[in-house]
């Protein structure tokens, strides 16, 4: 499966490099070609020496040589790998990478690159579980960067815990794993998204919305459109582009989307329920527009269906999330809404965070589920999306 493959291994300044060594040779002996590119750091921890040996081609370093001024091409090596696998990858350097920051050969070359990344992270255990590291952890997988998780036991540090890079032959499975992903990992399933607010109308001028801006349903169509699913975006009012592979079917107002996400439920194998729905919707639509008279006017509002209660009742074997917008009793309100609309899971935001809910690009969620609760930081709303389709693709895998 290795054969002829052609791996970039990138070396960071942790005590974990001596593993690289191990690692280039187990990738040598699969038959892969193995250019090894160092941080500065990295050689403080093993020679360039013993990495060029084993990998039989000289390291990288710099930018050029400082001798005869030849140039290393970050793009040309990032044009030449089938995989970049950087091994092991400090809290620094995917910090780095999280952000763009290139001023290394190892970080030009990974923005260059093309092809599968994979990062076997190597650190101590409270560097590890630090919110910042997570959380640029999670922006790389939501780049479709492969993670491989470290392992615990007795740190460099002589802590013991999460933070040992992984064996060098799980990484190069993992390599191996990558290389020989045919399907996505969606492919063949079918969702439905609902997003956006919807719009109820008073008559041909005046309706009632809410501020939703549908962000993180769109996120949410697109990634599960980015790992392989077929997906049907059912938008209520929003300016957004349509995510790519994602078909957007338009739902302005709460009976259009009920009437939407109803007929396609029985052929899907699951739904996210982002959608604003309006609760009330005027009883009757006025035919033309209402004139102004000199007292109070009112309207007289009916319930609107619950999508989600609705998919809940006839759930089958689907998978069904749904999120609570709340501005108190937070956790009490979204464990009542899962279990009632019978969901697997409900993603909270709470109007009390900054950064959190409508417009925004960032949101804070919990997860909750029958098991407990995941809090999570603050994160780009594509971040987030990425924690849910990670989540919804557990619940599948059960
Ligand atoms: O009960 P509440 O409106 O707070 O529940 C929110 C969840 O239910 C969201 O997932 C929302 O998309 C969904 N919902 C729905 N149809 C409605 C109201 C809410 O699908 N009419």
């Amino acid at each position: 499966m290795l054969k002829g493959k052609h791996i970039i291994l990138g070396i960071t300044g942790s005590i974990a490099a001596y593993k690289a060594a191990m690692l280039c040779r187990l990738l040598k002996c699969a038959g892969c070609e193995v250019r090894v590119v160092m941080t500065p750091m990295a050689k403080q921890f093993i020679t360039p020496l013993t990495m060029a040996t084993l990998s039989r081609n000289p390291i990288l370093v710099d930018f050029f040589d400082p001798e005869n001024g030849a140039w290393n091409s970050h793009v040309s090596l990032g044009e030449w790998a089938d995989c970049y696998l950087i091994a092991p990858a400090t809290a620094n350097t995917l910090a780095k990478m999280a952000t763009g920051v290139a001023d290394n050969l190892l970080l030009t070359t990974y923005l260059s690159a093309r092809c599968p990344v994979a990062i076997a992270p190597a650190m101590d255990l409270d560097m590890y579980a630090h919110t910042t590291t997570q959380h640029n952890l999670a922006a790389l997988r939501s780049t479709g960067v492969a993670v491989i998780e470290p392992g615990e036991g007795e740190l460099a540090s002589g802590l013991t815990g999460k933070g040992r890079m992984a064996e060098p032959e799980q990484i190069v499975a993992e390599v191996e794993r990558l290389l020989g992903e045919k399907k996505k990992s969606l492919s063949g399933r079918r969702f439905l998204v609902t997003a956006g607010a919807t719009m109820e109308p008073i008559d041909p001028v005046r309706y009632i919305t809410n501020h939703s801006s549908g962000k993180m349903g769109y996120a949410i169509a697109g990634e599960l459109a980015r790992r392989g699913a077929e997906v049907t975006l059912l938008s209520g009012r929003t300016a957004l582009p349509t995510p790519d592979g994602v078909e957007k079917v338009e739902t302005l107002s709460a009976a259009d989307m009920y009437t939407a996400a109803t007929k396609r439920w029985s052929e899907s194998d699951g739904a996210v329920m982002c959608a604003a729905v309006a609760d009330y919707t005027p009883a009757r639509t006025a035919a033309t527009k209402i004139k102004k008279g000199d007292g109070d006017m009112s309207i007289l509002l009916r319930r609107t269906e619950d999508i989600a209660a609705t998919l809940g009742r006839d759930k089958g074997g689907r998978l069904l999330a749904g999120f609570a917008l709340e501005t108190d009793n937070e956790l009490a309100n979204a464990e009542a809404k899962l279990a009632k609309k019978n969901l697997d899971f409900i993603v909270l935001n709470s109007m009390r965070d900054s950064g959190a809910c409508f417009r925004g690009d960032t949101n804070k969620v919990s997860i909750i589920d029958r098991d407990g609760r995941t809090d999570h930081p603050l994160m780009t709303k594509r971040e987030v999306a990425a924690l849910i389709v990670d989540r919804i693709e557990s619940c599948l895998n059960r």
